[in-house]
C-alpha cells in the first residue's frame, strides 16, 4: 500500500480546549481502502480525532486534510428514530440527500441484506436487540456508500458474543465495500481482528506513540483470533497500551 493515496491526513495537528491540551503533534495518514484502528487510554483524544476528521470541530494548530466529503459515522449510541421502522431509519439519509424513491428502495434493500436485517425491516427500534440496533445504524450509514467511515467505540455496549459477531459482519462488509476506516475501540482484540494498522495513543497531550501493522489478509477467518501469531501481536499492542496509560 506504500505510496497509495491518502483519504485523510493529520499533520502536527493540535487541539486545545481552553487550557486542556487534548492533542499535540498528532500525525496520521489513512490510505484509500485502509482500516485503521486507534486505541488509547480514556481521555487521550480519540473522539476528538474523529470529530476533527468529520469536520465537526477545527484544529487549533497543524492541519487535517480529507480527500472526500462522503463520510459515514457510527457511534456507540445507535440513535435510531423510535417512531420510524428499521427500513424508514435506513432510508433517512437518502431522503435528506434527495435520492429518488426507486434508487432509495434499491439501496435500502441492498444494505438491509448486507447487515442481515431484511426480515426485521418493519420492526421498530425498541423491539431490536443491541446488536440489531447497531446493524441498523451501520446500514443507515452504508446507504450513501461512504468513502470514509468513522467508528467511535461502536460495539462497546454489546456483550462479548454479539460483539464478536458484529466484528465478523463488519469484516465481511469491509471486504465487499472497501471503504476507508478510522475505528476507535478499547478492545485490542477487536482492533487486531479488524484493522490493517493499529495505532496506540498516549494521553495529555494525546498523540500516537506506536504503530502496528497487522499482516493478515482479508477476509479474515474468525479463527485467526486463536492463532499464536494473532495472540503475539495482540499481546504486543496490549503491552504498548499499558505503557501509554
Ligand atoms: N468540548 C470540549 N471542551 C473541553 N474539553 C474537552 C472537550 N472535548 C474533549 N475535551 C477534553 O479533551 C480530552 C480528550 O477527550 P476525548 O477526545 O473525548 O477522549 P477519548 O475519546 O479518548 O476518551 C479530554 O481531556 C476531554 O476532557
Ligand atoms: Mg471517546
Amino acid at each position: 500500500m506504500a505510496g497509495a493515496e491518502s483519504v485523510i491526513t493529520f499533520r502536527e495537528t493540535q487541539m486545545r480546549f481552553g487550557r486542556v491540551r487534548a492533542l499535540e503533534q498528532f500525525d496520521l495518514d489513512v490510505r484509500r481502502g485502509e482500516f485503521v484502528a486507534l486505541v488509547g487510554p480514556s481521555g487521550c483524544g480519540k473522539s476528538t480525532v474523529l470529530r476533527l476528521a468529520s469536520g465537526l470541530i477545527d484544529a487549533t494548530g497543524g492541519t487535517m486534510d480529507r480527500a472526500t466529503d462522503n463520510v459515514g459515522y457510527v457511534f456507540q449510541d445507535a440513535t435510531l428514530m423510535p417512531w420510524r421502522t428499521v427500513r424508514e431509519n435506513v432510508e433517512l439519509l437518502g431522503e435528506l440527500e434527495g435520492m429518488d424513491k426507486a434508487e432509495r428502495k434499491r439501496k435500502t434493500d441492498e444494505v438491509l441484506s448486507l447487515v442481515r436485517l431484511t426480515e426485521f425491516e418493519d420492526h421498530y427500534p425498541r423491539t431490536l436487540s443491541g446488536g440489531m440496533k447497531m446493524r441498523a445504524s451501520l446500514a443507515r450509514s452504508l446507504l450513501l456508500d461512504p468513502e470514509l467511515f468513522l467508528f467511535d467505540e461502536p460495539f462497546g455496549a454489546l456483550d462479548q458474543i454479539s460483539r464478536a459477531r458484529l466484528n465478523e459482519e463488519l469484516m465481511a462488509l469491509f471486504g465487499v465495500k472497501r471503504f476507508s476506516s478510522v475505528f476507535v475501540t478499547h478492545s485490542v482484540d477487536e482492533a487486531t481482528f479488524l484493522a490493517t494498522r493499529v495505532f496506540v495513543m498516549c494521553a495529555r497531550p494525546g498523540r500516537i506513540v506506536e504503530e502496528f501493522r497487522v499482516p493478515f489478509d482479508y477476509p479474515r477467518d474468525p479463527a485467526i483470533r486463536y492463532s499464536t501469531e494473532f495472540s503475539k501481536l495482540a499481546g504486543a499492542i496490549a503491552e504498548a497500551l499499558r505503557e501509554a496509560s
